[in-house]
C-alpha cells in the first residue's frame, strides 16, 4: 500500500509513538522529521556554531550528511556516518533545536531530503507516515491523509516527563517545569516566520488527551482513504 500520511502537532502530543504504530500497522515507512532537525542541531553544536548566529547556521547547513533509516520497527538517524539517534534527545540539542529549525536554509535543505525519501518510497511501492510540524502544510501538501494531533499542555508535559525520568520518578514540580518548557517551544514553533506549526485546512484534528495510543492509531487508520487500501 503506497498511502502517504502527514501527521503534525506540537511537542509531546504523542505524534512519534502514534506515527510509528500507524506505519507498522500499514507496513509503511516512518519518517520522523523532528529527528532530522535535531540531527542538524547536534552537528551545529559539535562544530561550535552559535545557534543564534543565523548567518553561520545558514552558511554551513548544507555540510552534514544526514541519513535516516525509515524502518518503523527500528528507526535510526546518522550524521556523517555517526549514529546520533540517542544523542539528539539530550538537553543541549533540545534547548537549541527551535532556533536552528527557524532558519530558512535549514528548512529548505531538510524539506528536500524529506520529499526525496517519499519519492524513493513511492517508487518502491511503499507507503510513508511522516511526522513533524509542517508536513501537511508545506512538505507534502498532496498527502493522502493529513492529521493534526493535539493534547492538553498538562497531558503533554506529563507524558514527556514520564518518558524522560520514568514513571517512578516523576513529580508535580517536574511536570510543571516540563510544561513551561513545552509551552515556550510551542510558542517559538508556532510564531516563527517560516513554516510555523499549524494545521492544514484539510487535516483531521484528533485530541489525544483522553485517548490511548491504540485509540489514536485506530482513529487515523479509520480515516485512511479506501482507494489506495
Ligand atoms: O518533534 P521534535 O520535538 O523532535 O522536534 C524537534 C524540533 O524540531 C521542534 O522544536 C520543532 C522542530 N521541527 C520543525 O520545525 N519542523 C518539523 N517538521 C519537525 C520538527
Amino acid at each position: 500500500m503506497s498511502v502517504i500520511i502527514a501527521i503534525d502537532g506540537p511537542s509531546g502530543s504523542g505524534k512519534s509513538s502514534t506515527s510509528r504504530l500507524v506505519a507498522r500497522r500499514l507496513g509503511a515507512r516512518y519518517v520522523d522529521t523532528g529527528a532530522m532537525y535535531r540531527a542538524i542541531t547536534w552537528w551545529m553544536l559539535r562544530e561550535g556554531i552559535d545557534p543564534d548566529d543565523t548567518a553561520a547556521v545558514a552558511a554551513r547547513c548544507a555540510e552534514p550528511i544526514i541519513d535516516l533509516r525509515d524502518d518503523p520497527a527500528d528507526p535510526h538517524i546518522s550524521v556523517d556516518g555517526h549514529d546520533v539517534s540517542v544523542d539528539i534527545r539530550g538537553p543541549g540539542v533540545g534547548a537549541a533545536v527551535s532556533r536552528i529549525s527557524a532558519v530558512p536554509q535549514v528548512r529548505s535543505r531538510l524539506v528536500a531530503i524529506q520529499r526525496d525519501l517519499v519519492e524513493a518510497a513511492r517508487q518502491r511501492g511503499d507507503g510513508v507516515v511522516m511526522e513533524g510540524r509542517d508536513i501537511g502544510t508545506v512538505v507534502l501538501p498532496d498527502a493522502d491523509l493529513k492529521v493534526f494531533l493535539t493534547a492538553d499542555a498538562g497531558a503533554r508535559a506529563e507524558r514527556r516527563a514520564r518518558e524522560q525520568v520514568g514513571d517512578d520518578h516523576v513529580d508535580r514540580d517536574m511536570i510543571r517545569a516540563t510544561e513551561e518548557h513545552l509551552l515556550s517551544r510551542d510558542a517559538i514553533d508556532s510564531t516563527r516566520a517560516v513554516s510555523p506549526l499549524q494545521a492544514a485546512d484539510d487535516a483531521i484534528r484528533i485530541d489525544g488527551t483522553h485517548l490511548t495510543l491504540d485509540e489514536v492509531a485506530d482513529a487515523i487508520l479509520a480515516a485512511v482513504p479506501d482507494q489506495r487500501a
